[in-house]
């Protein structure tokens, strides 16, 4: 037997992306797909049938030999592409000098090397504390914890269409899709929710703080710069300005969730950079370490009153991921952000005459940089839209009730996006021109769950 040291790492051979050798999904897809369902929670929202096995850069290869060009980087998080060159030699680095050790009872110094890093790159001026976890619902519960032990107050606010995470205070705050509350209840008391945008503000000031909730018992109020899974919808001018006013009113502190939305992707390091506003408490998961499993809290010093103890966690800042995220950021700064501009506006140049062209169909396309969201007339269209895609080789995923949403990697070349643009278009005009039939196989081949996708 190979021992597994010695097992050659199969590399993708080179071929033009994407290039499909049998039906979408292929026999061995379909084979591991019964296997999965015998064995894998249920509750897992699979959006359709890819088994990935390998990737690089913007190409993912599935079971079957297929090559796909992937515009979802597994839901906004390899950043960097698969296996670039400068975080898989970081990482392999980390794995051969240490592992693993616990950074909340000892003194890792790659830990407090990316705590700095993250204060120094956080649009917060000033001093900056940070706290590492394993992922994006880890780090929303850190600082629902810090921000309620800080201010001594209990309630917390956040915005409808918005999506924080799983676990039971970040569920809370999820206000997407209520499949995420079935069954659960009851869940984390003294939240509330208002509308995404200047409208829901108004709702904030005049029926919550005025009937509800007094201002002064409200620890913070979190935000997506831009909603991810809520379907990429970019906020009004003047909400996250007016936002940080109503924040600075009443001592409320203001959380950011760049979850989705950070490290690069809109074509600044932070989402809410574009509108000038800085937040108190900023949150950074998925893109941040290229796919190792990281969370940061990076919070104004003075917030970070809790004690020894308060708060802490086996493998968050795990050296891996610390050495994945340092090296995650400085692709970023060397030329990542500035491409996820670039081809973020070759993408809307490209994709905006889809309105005019299939005007029954297509709603609207927006987003910032590398977040780029096309809202068709229904969900059933979004996810025929989504299949339709999937049989050409692009992956896309649907997000919010009728949005199908492109995250490629910050790396997508202008070349990838014309083909990304084009498949995507053909994909739109085959289910105009095809509805019934589309709709049909894309019930059959099971794109038409009613959750999808979540993240
Ligand atoms: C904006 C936002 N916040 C929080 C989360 C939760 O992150 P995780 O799935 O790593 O727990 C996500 C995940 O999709 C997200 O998009």
């Amino acid at each position: 037997m190979t021992e597994i040291a010695d097992r050659p790492v199969d590399r993708i051979a080179p071929r033009t992306v994407p290039h499909l050798v049998t039906e979408i999904p292929g026999p061995k897809a379909r084979e591991h797909i019964a296997f999965d369902q015998a064995w894998t929670s249920p509750s897992l929202p699979r959006a359709y049938g890819l088994v990935p096995v390998r990737g690089d850069g913007v190409a993912v290869e599935d079971i079957d030999g297929n090559l796909f060009l992937d515009f979802t980087a597994g839901i906004a998080v390899s950043s960097t592409g698969y296996n670039h060159p400068r975080v898989s030699a970081a990482v392999h680095h980390q794995v051969d000098q240490l592992l693993h050790f616990s950074a909340s009872d000892f003194y890792l110094p790659i830990y407090a090397q990316t705590a700095a890093e993250l204060g120094r790159i956080a649009p917060i001026q000033g001093r900056t504390r940070t706290y590492l976890g394993n992922s994006g619902a880890e780090v929303v519960e850190a600082a629902m914890k810090l921000a309620r032990h800080t201010t001594g107050r209990q309630y917390i606010v956040a915005f409808l269409g918005a999506f924080h995470g799983r676990t039971y205070g970040a569920v809370s705050l999820t206000a997407s899709k209520s499949r995420y509350h079935e069954g659960f209840g009851p869940l984390l008391p003294g939240v509330h929710h208002v509308p995404f945008g200047s409208a829901g503000l108004d709702e904030l000031e005049d029926r919550l703080f005025k009937r509800l909730v007094p201002p002064s018992e409200v620890a913070a109020i979190f935000v997506e710069p831009i909603q991810g899974e809520g379907g990429y919808v970019v906020p009004d001018s003047a909400f996250l300005p007016r936002l940080r006013e109503i924040c600075d009113r009443h001592g409320i502190l203001l959380v950011a969730d760049e979850i989705q939305s950070g490290a690069g992707r809109t074509g600044r390091m932070w989402a809410i950079e574009h509108w000038g506003v800085e937040p108190d408490i900023l949150l950074a998961a998925k893109g941040i370490a290229s796919g190792m499993p990281l969370g940061a809290m990076v919070t104004r010093e003075e917030l970070m009153t809790w004690k020894i103890g308060h708060h802490g966690s086996t493998f968050g800042g795990n050296p891996v991921s610390c050495a994945a995220a340092l090296a995650t950021i400085q692709l970023l700064q060397e030329g990542l952000i500035d491409n996820a501009q670039a081809r973020g506006e070759q993408a809307f140049e490209g994709l905006r005459p889809l309105i005019r062209r299939h005007e029954s169909l297509v709603r609207d396309v927006r987003g910032k940089g590398l977040m780029i969201g096309v809202r068709f007339d229904s969900g059933e269209t979004a996810e025929a839209v989504q299949d339709a895609a999937f049989q050409r080789g692009l992956l896309v995923l649907e997000a919010g009730e009728d949005v199908v949403r492109m995250s490629p990697p910050l790396t997508v070349s202008a070349a990838e996006m014309s083909i990304g643009i084009r498949l995507f278009s053909e994909a739109v005009a085959d289910v105009a021109s095809n509805r019934a039939q589309v709709l049909r196989h894309a019930a059959r081949t099971g794109a038409l769950n009613e959750v999808q996708a979540s993240g």
